[in-house]
């Protein structure tokens, strides 16, 4: 079968990354789609179970530190596309151990580009104008906004606080570098936070309607005054698949939802939620929150404008977040199987680790 293209895409069994895969199977059999994933205790293949027999789709368990497998890959599944998502994802685990994140978010990332630089850019090879290699990264690259209307913008100043964030700020800049030195036909976007099914419950929303549900404590870092923008995951999904088919090469877009959230009011939306739908009294649940020490380095506000998004591609988000954070918990209520699965083992030892 010839397939128009090659695309891999890092990171596939992760949260976002198993909803960008789903939509590239299911919306383009003209493409071949090659998963790749170290399926860390984030990676889940039962995130795809619905697609796992698709004929464009292939499943590669591979670690993208790995240089010389990457070559191998790029060279054995004739890759023209790559979708990189793959990372070490959690800020909370950032903090413990920075240096899983400069070797998977920086050097996985290195890792990649001079793969395709080796594949694409070779002088004996025709040029093909249908390379192109697409950095998924964050806002928290930005650093963080005062309690004002200011927001992040694509020319505002790289400033991470986290070791997660600054990871992903040095794969950025060594993805602009891989474009700006050697020519690498490159885009980036960077996105806000994101919510609903298949995020790993070590996250906030996932980890506290688990917690809800099971009449376990809340744990909210400082005083819960925090912002955060969230975006529907497969509204990202969405800008993904966009941004790969219409971004300019070079460029880079910001993804967000415009709707801030302090933590705590967001919390009580989720307690609301969750008792309402297990027919508990109101509120019943507010008891559980917890106030704790606040996260080290904790950023007090993120809040992302993508007008540039809308105005040059059309993207907007489509989901109201009520309506969204009420998709997000019933999914979680009727997929109590999935979260025990991946909360079970490794998981556990970490949150006795975090919480007590
Ligand atoms: P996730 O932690 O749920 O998934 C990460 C995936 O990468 C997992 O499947 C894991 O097995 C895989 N992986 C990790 N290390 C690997 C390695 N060395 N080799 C191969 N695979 C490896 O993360 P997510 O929340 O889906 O985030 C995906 C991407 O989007 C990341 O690059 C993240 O920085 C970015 N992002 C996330 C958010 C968010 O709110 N979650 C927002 C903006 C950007
Ligand atoms: P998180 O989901 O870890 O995303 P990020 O830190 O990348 O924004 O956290 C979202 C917000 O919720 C952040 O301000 C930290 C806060 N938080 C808590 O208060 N308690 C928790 O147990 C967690 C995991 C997060």
């Amino acid at each position: 079968m010839f397939y128009k293209k090659n695309i891999l895409i890092t990171g596939g069994a992760g949260f976002i990354g198993s909803h960008v895969v789903r939509i590239f199977v299911n919306k383009y059999p003209e493409y071949r789609i090659i998963n790749l994933d170290k399926l860390t205790y984030a990676g889940n293949l039962a995130n795809l179970k619905d697609i796992e027999n698709a004929p464009n789709y292939v499943f590669v368990k591979a670690d993208i530190c790995d240089f010389e497998d990457m070559l191998r890959i790029f060279n054995e599944y004739q890759i023209d596309n790559v979708i990189h998502l793959a990372a070490e994802s959690h800020v909370d685990r950032s903090i413990k151990d920075p240096f899983s994140f400069a070797k998977t978010n920086v050097m996985g990332t290195l890792n990649l580009l001079e793969a395709a630089r080796q594949s694409w850019l070779t002088p004996h090879l025709a040029p093909r104008t249908s390379h192109l290699f697409y950095h998924i990264s964050t806002d928290e690259v930005y650093g963080e906004l005062d309690f004002d209307d200011t927001l992040f913008t694509e020319d505002t100043a790289y400033d991470p606080h986290s070791p997660y964030s600054a990871s992903k700020a040095a794969s950025d800049h060594f993805v602009r570098a891989y474009h700006d030195t050697y020519g690498l036909p490159t885009v980036i976007s960077n996105c806000s936070n994101n919510y609903g099914s298949y995020q790993f419950p070590e996250k906030l929303i996932p980890l506290f309607i688990n917690n809800i549900r099971h009449n376990k404590t809340l744990p909210v870092y400082g005083k819960g005054e925090n912002v955060r923008d969230w975006l529907y995951v497969e509204d990202h999904a969405r800008a993904i698949d966009l941004i790969f088919h219409e971004g300019k090469t070079g460029d880079t877009y910001n993804i967000g939802g415009f709707n801030e959230w302090k933590n705590i009011d967001l919390i009580k939306v989720m307690i609301k939620t969750v008792d309402r739908l297990l027919g508990r009294e109101e509120g019943e649940s507010e008891k559980l929150i917890t106030y704790v020490t606040d996260r080290a380095g904790h950023d007090l506000r993120y809040a992302i404008d993508s007008t540039k998004l809308k105005n040059e591609l059309g993207w907007e988000p489509s989901l109201q977040f009520e309506e969204g954070i009420e998709k997000t918990v019933r999914w979680y209520l009727e997929n109590q199987d999935w979260l025990d699965n991946v909360t079970s083992g490794d998981y556990q030892k970490y949150y006795e680790k975090m919480y007590g």
